[in-house]
């Protein structure tokens, strides 16, 4: 098969689009040709080294998969080749984890195509409890442009923010990936939502997603912006992918014993934090990591009845990831990059 395939960590350049041998699914396995692979910004951290140095090469990334079934391996039932499905964005790659729940808090869990072969191929081998049947009759560029960011927003935004009706949230970075899903899913529950963007670009991709107010956090102090639209009080949620360099001014525009969840760190990995604001002030700090194939499945049922909707900026032949890397990296990208092979 062809796949776009990394050999050492680097810039996008590393990626070479080459022969490798199709893989053959084992016992408990389906082999999935990939439709459509959607990137996301964890995708370069991967590609660069940033996140894990002990990956083997030749390796494949790409978590975001939407495909149909190709081959089935031994004691596997209920799947036929053709069938129109989803692979998990991420899964516990231990067997003996299998029975952990919630998944994404078992020790092997991790992003697909972290430590395995990911779906920036022709094909892809997964264990066949993480592979979804796709019943959202859309297009596999749309399908495969969600899977990970909504994983993320159903557990940050409605498990770990407890965001429901009338619940007042901030969403950083509402035209990226993570946070327009955010935004949609905020939305779907009722919540009132902000949101900020980093240009007037993307103001309007934040606010078709749902946002009633939007920010651009370099022109306007945000903190201040969500004090005035909340009489002074502070927002009862912030939703947080952006990380070190807006989380003072978080802590700011969230009222008192409010809940901030943080799964992202584009802005910066280090911030210090005021123990005395930490006390007095009681914000309820909460990391996420993906979350759980539950939430996947309320994401994608979302999905599937319009409550969210796939955003796609642009796709890419998979021949061309390296440009799709680098047009992430531009911070240009307005919702999904999605490549296909
Ligand atoms: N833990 C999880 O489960 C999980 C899941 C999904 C994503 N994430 C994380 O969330 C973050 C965003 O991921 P994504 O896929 O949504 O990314 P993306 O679509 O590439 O969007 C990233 C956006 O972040 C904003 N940003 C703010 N400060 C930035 C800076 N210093 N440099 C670059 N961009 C900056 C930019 O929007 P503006 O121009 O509007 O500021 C940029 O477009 C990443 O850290 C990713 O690893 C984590």
């Amino acid at each position: 098969m062809k796949a776009a395939v990394i050999h050492e960590f680097g810039e996008p350049e590393v990626f070479r689009y080459e022969d490798v041998t199709t893989p053959e699914p084992a016992a408990g396995e389906v082999l999935v040709k990939v439709a459509a692979c959607g990137v996301n910004h964890y995708d370069l951290y991967l590609r660069m080294g940033a996140v894990f140095t002990d990956l083997q090469f030749p390796h494949i990334l790409g978590a975001d998969i939407s495909g149909t079934i190709a081959d089935v391996g031994p004691d596997v039932s209920g799947w036929s080749e053709g069938d129109r499905v989803i692979v998990a964005p991420g899964y516990t790659i231990d067997p003996v984890d299998w029975d952990v729940r919630p998944e994404n808090r078992a020790p092997s869990f991790e992003v697909t195509g972290t430590h395995t072969w990911g779906g920036n191929a022709d094909y892809i081998r997964m264990p066949a409890r993480f592979v979804l049947r796709d019943e959202t009759k859309l297009p596999p560029v749309e399908v495969a442009a969600l899977p990970l960011c909504l994983m993320t927003a159903v557990h940050a935004v409605e498990t770990l923010g407890e965001v429901k009706s009338g619940t007042r949230v901030l969403v950083q970075a509402g035209a990226s990936g993570s946070g327009n899903a955010c935004v949609q899913v905020a939305r779907a529950l009722g919540a009132r939502v902000a949101s900020t963007v980093g240009s007037e670009a993307k103001r309007e991709t934040a606010a078709q997603a749902g946002a009633e107010l939007v920010i651009n956090y370099n022109v306007e102090p945000f903190a201040d912006v969500l004090l005035d639209w909340t009489d002074g009080v502070g927002v009862d949620v912030v939703i947080d992918n952006v990380g070190a360099s807006v989380f003072e001014d978080n802590l700011k525009a969230l009222r008192v014993g409010g809940i901030f969840v943080n799964f992202g760190l584009v802005g910066g990995m280090k911030a210090t934090i005021n123990f005395k604001e930490l006390f007095f002030r009681q914000p309820q700090l909460r990391g996420s990591f993906m979350g759980s194939m539950d939430e996947l499945r309320r994401g994608l049922d979302m999905l599937a009845t319009g409550k969210v909707k796939a955003v796609i900026d642009k796709t890419f032949a998979m021949q061309d990831i390296a440009q799709a890397h680098a047009y992430i990296a531009s911070r240009a990208v307005r919702g999904k990059v999605v490549l296909i092979p």
